[in-house]
C-alpha cells in the first residue's frame, strides 16, 4: 500500500481519519517528507503509549535524527530537550521538577482566578455594541489560556502578545524548515529575555521555580540519585540551562494552544447542537460532560510528533514496526475511531456512555496541564452560556480549520452574542 501523506493544511480532517481506519490499526504515512507510523486505533495507541520499547527521544532512539532534524519544518517537535522528548529516568526526572505545580489540589486552588478572568473577558464583550460580530476564538479561547499561562511562569505583559505570534507558528504546519528555524530563534531569544528578566527579579511564578531548580539544584529530583543532566552529583543542577529553556518553551507552547481549541471546539459544537446545549441547561449533563464529548470528538492534538521503536515491535496482525522507525499518535482519529465509538464517532453527543479518550495522551507522557485545561474549557463554557444564553453563530458562518496537521481548532469563531436581531 502507498503510504498516506498527511495533508499540512489538516483541511479535510475527516476524509483523512477515515482513510486511517480503512488501512488498520498502524499505518505508514508522509509527514512533511519523514517516513511514520500513524496509529489511530485507539487500542493499540493506548498499549504503545505506555509500552517501554516506545521512545520519545529522537536523540537516541531515531537513527535518522541527525540527517532530517536540520531541514525538517517539525524539528521542534523532536529536537527541543525537555520532558517532551525525555525517555525513561529522563523523563521522570525533568517532568517531576514541575510536576507538583501541576497537581489537582493545586489547580483547584486556581479555580477562582480562572474565574475572575473569565469575568473580565465577558465584561469586555458585554460592553460591546448590541449586533457586533465576535470572533470567540480570539476573544475568548485564546485570551484565557494566554493568561492562566501568562500567570503561571510570571509572563510580563511586554512579552505575551509576541509568546502568542510565536507558538501559533509551532503549531502552522504550513511553514518552511527555515521559516520554523527563524520562529524557533525568535523564540529562544524571548525565552532567554524571561530566563535573565526572572533571574535579576525572582518572583512566585513557575519561571522563578525552574530557574532556581537550575542555579542551586534545588530541584525535587535528587533525593533518589538521579542528578543534573551534566552527570554530576551532590549540588549539581537539577537540570542544564538548555533544558530549563526548552522546559519553558515546551509550558508555554503546551500550555495554551490545545486549550484554544478546546474552548474553540466546544463552543462551535454546541452552537451547532442546540438540542446538547439544552440537556446542559436542564442539568441533565453537567459542563465537565461537554469537555470530555469535546475532547473526544475533536481531540485539539489532531496528530503528535513524534515517537520512536526502540526496538522491532509486533503489531497484532502480523505487521512489524521496525526498530529505530518513527511512530505518530493520530489522536483525532483515535476520538472517533469505530472500534471503540461505533459508528457514529464522529457525532457529538453529551450523553454518550462511551466517554474515555485519548486526546491528553496515555502513559508517562500523560498531558500534565490535563486539570488546568478541564478547569478552563469547564469555566469558559459555563460562564459563556449563562452570561450570553442566545448566542449564535454569525449568520453565514463556514467553519473552516487551522491550518494545521497538528492544532485541531478554527480559523475563526464568528458569533452574535445576543443572538440574530
Ligand atoms: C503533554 C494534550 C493542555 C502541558 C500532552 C500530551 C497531549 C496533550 C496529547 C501528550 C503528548 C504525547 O503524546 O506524548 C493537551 C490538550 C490540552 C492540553 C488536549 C488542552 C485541552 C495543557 C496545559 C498544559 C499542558 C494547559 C500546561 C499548562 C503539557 C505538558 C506535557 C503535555 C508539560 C508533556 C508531558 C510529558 O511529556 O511528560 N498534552 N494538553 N497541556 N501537556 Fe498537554
Amino acid at each position: 500500500m502507498d503510504r498516506l501523506v498527511l495533508d499540512p493544511t489538516g483541511r479535510d480532517r475527516d476524509a483523512e481519519s477515515a482513510e486511517l481506519f480503512r488501512r488498520g490499526p498502524a499505518t505508514p504515512v508522509d509527514l512533511l517528507g519523514v517516513r511514520a507510523w500513524a496509529v489511530a486505533d485507539p487500542e493499540l495507541l493506548e498499549e504503545l503509549l505506555k509500552d517501554p520499547r516506545v521512545s520519545k527521544d529522537g536523540l537516541q532512539h531515531w537513527p535518522d535524527f541527525a540527517e532530517v532534524v536540520p531541514t525538517w519544518p517539525l524539528a521542534v517537535w523532536v529536537g527541543a530537550r525537555n520532558m517532551f522528548t525525555a525517555h525513561g529516568a529522563e523523563h521522570r526526572r525533568l517532568r517531576r521538577l514541575v510536576g507538583t505545580a501541576f497537581s489537582a489540589r493545586q489547580i483547584n486552588a486556581m479555580t477562582e482566578q480562572v474565574e475572575q478572568l473569565t469575568d473580565a473577558l465577558l465584561d469586555e464583550l458585554a460592553a460591546l455594541p448590541p449586533g457586533t460580530v465576535v470572533d470567540l476564538r480570539e476573544h475568548l479561547a485564546y485570551r484565557l489560556p494566554i493568561q492562566v499561562i501568562a500567570r503561571l511562569l510570571g509572563l510580563p505583559d511586554t512579552l505575551k502578545d509576541s509568546f502568542r505570534t510565536t507558538v501559533d507558528r509551532v503549531f502552522d504546519t504550513t511553514l518552511t524548515a527555515e521559516e520554523a528555524v527563524a520562529n524557533l530563534t525568535t523564540f529562544y531569544g524571548m525565552l532567554d529575555e524571561l530566563i535573565a528578566t526572572k533571574r535579576r527579579e525572582p518572583a512566585d511564578d513557575m519561571t522563578s521555580l525552574l530557574i532556581a531548580a537550575r542555579d542551586t539544584g534545588d530541584g525535587e529530583d535528587t533525593e533518589d540519585g538521579e542528578h543534573g543532566a551534566d552527570g554530576t552529583t551532590g549540588a549539581a543542577s537539577a537540570l542544564t540551562e538548555e533544558e530549563l529553556r526548552d522546559t519553558l518553551l515546551l509550558i508555554v507552547s503546551a500550555g495554551y494552544e490545545t486549550t484554544v481549541n478546546l474552548i474553540d471546539n466546544g463552543i462551535a459544537a454546541l452552537l451547532t447542537h442546540p438540542e446538547q446545549l439544552a440537556l446542559v441547561r436542564s442539568g441533565k449533563v453537567g459542563w465537565g460532560d461537554v469537555v470530555e464529548e469535546a475532547l473526544r470528538r475533536d481531540a485539539p492534538v489532531a496528530h503528535l510528533p513524534l515517537r520512536f521503536a526502540v526496538e522491532d515491535i509486533e503489531l497484532p496482525g502480523g505487521a512489524t514496526i521496525p526498530r529505530g522507525e518513527p511512530i505518530l499518535a493520530s489522536y483525532a482519529a483515535a476520538g472517533r475511531h469505530p472500534v471503540r465509538y461505533g459508528e457514529d464517532g464522529g457525532v457529538f453527543d453529551v450523553t454518550r456512555p462511551v466517554k474515555d479518550h485519548l486526546a491528553f495522551g496515555h502513559g508517562p507522557h500523560f498531558c500534565l496541564g490535563a486539570p488546568l485545561a478541564r478547569l478552563e474549557g469547564a469555566t469558559a463554557l459555563r460562564a459563556l452560556f449563562d452570561r450570553f444564553p442566545d448566542v449564535t453563530l454569525a449568520p453565514g458562518t463556514e467553519l473552516s480549520p487551522v491550518e494545521s496537521l497538528i492544532s485541531n481548532g478554527h480559523r475563526t469563531l464568528p458569533v452574535l452574542l445576543h443572538g440574530a436581531p
